[in-house]
């Protein structure tokens, strides 16, 4: 079968690596892809936010799957518009995507069916919104309710900051996506990442991870997009793992039917782990981005058929497997990353990194040309290792790292650092 995957980051290199073992893909396509990716899959300049354009290249490709990793095409109906055209595609539809498209949605449906989450109001008013927060604790946490590209979370330390981000997110500071905000209560805890398939009834757990959000070692600076991630996270125990399950994701799956917007596709749910047990921060429609990374690399069946039971509603018969090996993604940003930084510039050593055991780099932002490879985003790449230990797996990271020569780059350098303070 032909497979078309959507996007363009370390998720989609991960799930090209991964499909590229599959028994059953014959060919495989990226749109619009990048250098790394681009030596595994075809990599094609699609512009995807026109579902027009997807669906003339799939029937002219003769595309079987399609494979959707970033949420914005997710929340604008991209699957929707593929299914109406016949072509089965992995990701939730528009109405079940605003989990991630929304706050105020997510929110509301977690109040409605008693799942575990910060306390919270919605607002669209300033004035209200500040009547609200002069009633609440600090630090508190402020919110635009749409897509911000990572950025639409304020903790704010005191009423002075909180009533000055409720005029910057009404204001229009993100667009659109900040004409309403969600108010909620700041939780304290060890956050996780979990991840499940759901075809919209049945739920196939796959793994958990822990992600590195802050820009600087010890968790500190403004948050990316992600630094890093481990898989599985120790804060995770099975107890844990069944709760999150219980009091969190089988209700929304099942609110989620009962709203006449079943979910299908992988559900991400940001969770901290508080005094009391899970409590749901947040959900995103998708892979995340560097998870999916650690997660590919743990995987050890072959990943397509689970995506299409996902999409075609027969997950009850898959089952995966998972390497026991901890998984260890550190990533490398273009220095002045998450502020502005300089592009095109290139990266040697990626051969004698690749060639390290265990080590397989997947490229976030970047592309290939006359064989050589350039930076062209913000995260660039993602070094990915296995280990038996978490311990190990960073030795081996920072090793494959060492190998790098990209003088325009930086890296954390204490992704996993939680995990190995619990194996010492
Ligand atoms: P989000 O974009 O919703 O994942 O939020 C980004 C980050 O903000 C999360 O990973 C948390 O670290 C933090 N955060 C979001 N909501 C809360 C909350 N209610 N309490 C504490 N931290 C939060
Ligand atoms: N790494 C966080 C995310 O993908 O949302």
């Amino acid at each position: 079968m032909n497979v078309l995957v959507i996007g363009s980051g370390g998720r989609e290199h991960a799930l090209c690596w991964a499909l590229s073992r599959s028994q059953s893909v014959e060919n495989l396509y990226c749109a619009p892809g990048n250098g790394g990716i681009s030596d595994m899959a075809a990599c094609v300049p699609l512009d995807v936010s026109h579902s027009d354009t997807v669906l003339d290249f799939c029937q002219s490709h003769n595309i079987g799957f399609v494979v959707v990793g970033p949420e914005a095409p997710l929340v604008d109906g991209l699957v929707d518009d593929l299914s109406r055209a016949g072509l089965p595609a992995f990701g939730p539809r528009k109405g079940a995507a605003a989990l991630e498209g929304s706050k105020g949605f997510m929110k509301d449906l977690c109040r409605e069916y008693n799942i575990p989450t910060a306390a919270y109001e919605r607002f669209s008013d300033a004035t209200a919104a500040k009547e609200y927060l002069a009633t609440q604790n600090m630090p508190i946490v402020i919110k635009a309710d749409g897509l911000a590209a990572g950025k639409g979370v304020i903790i704010a330390q005191n009423l002075e900051e909180a009533n000055a981000t409720v005029d910057d997110i009404l204001g229009g500071m993100f667009g659109g996506a900040g004409a309403e905000i969600v108010i909620e209560e700041f939780l304290t805890g060890e956050e996780a990442s979990f991840f499940v398939l759901t075809d919209g009834i049945n739920i196939l757990p796959l793994a958990t991870a822990q992600d590195h959000k802050a820009v600087g070692d010890g968790d500190t600076g403004p948050n990316t997009g992600g630094m890093g991630a481990y898989s599985p996270a120790p804060v995770m125990t099975d107890a844990m793992i069944e709760r999150s399950i219980e009091e969190i994701i089988k209700p929304t799956v099942a609110a989620m039917q009962d709203r006449g917007c079943p979910y299908t596709g992988v559900l991400y749910a940001g969770l901290m782990i508080t005094d009391q047990g899970p409590k749901l921060i947040e959900y995103n429609v998708r892979f995340g981005d560097p998870e999916c990374q650690v997660l590919m690399a743990r995987l050890d069946s072959d990943i397509l058929p689970a995506l299409q039971a996902t999409a075609d509603g027969t997950l009850s018969d898959v089952s995966l497997k998972w390497k026991n090996d901890a998984a260890m993604v550190v990533v490398l940003a273009a220095n002045g990353y998450p502020g502005s930084y300089e592009k095109n510039t290139e990266i040697k050593g990626l051969d004698d990194a690749n060639a390290m055991e265990d080590v397989i780099v997947l490229h976030a932002g970047t592309k290939k040309e006359n064989d050589r490879y350039y930076a062209t985003g913000g995260r660039v790449l993602g070094v990915t290792t296995f280990g038996e230990t978490v311990t190990k797996a960073q030795k081996k990271a920072y090793d494959a790292i060492a190998k790098i020569d990209w003088p325009e780059g930086f890296c954390r350098k204490d992704i996993g650092w939680r995990a190995i303070e619990r194996e010492k």
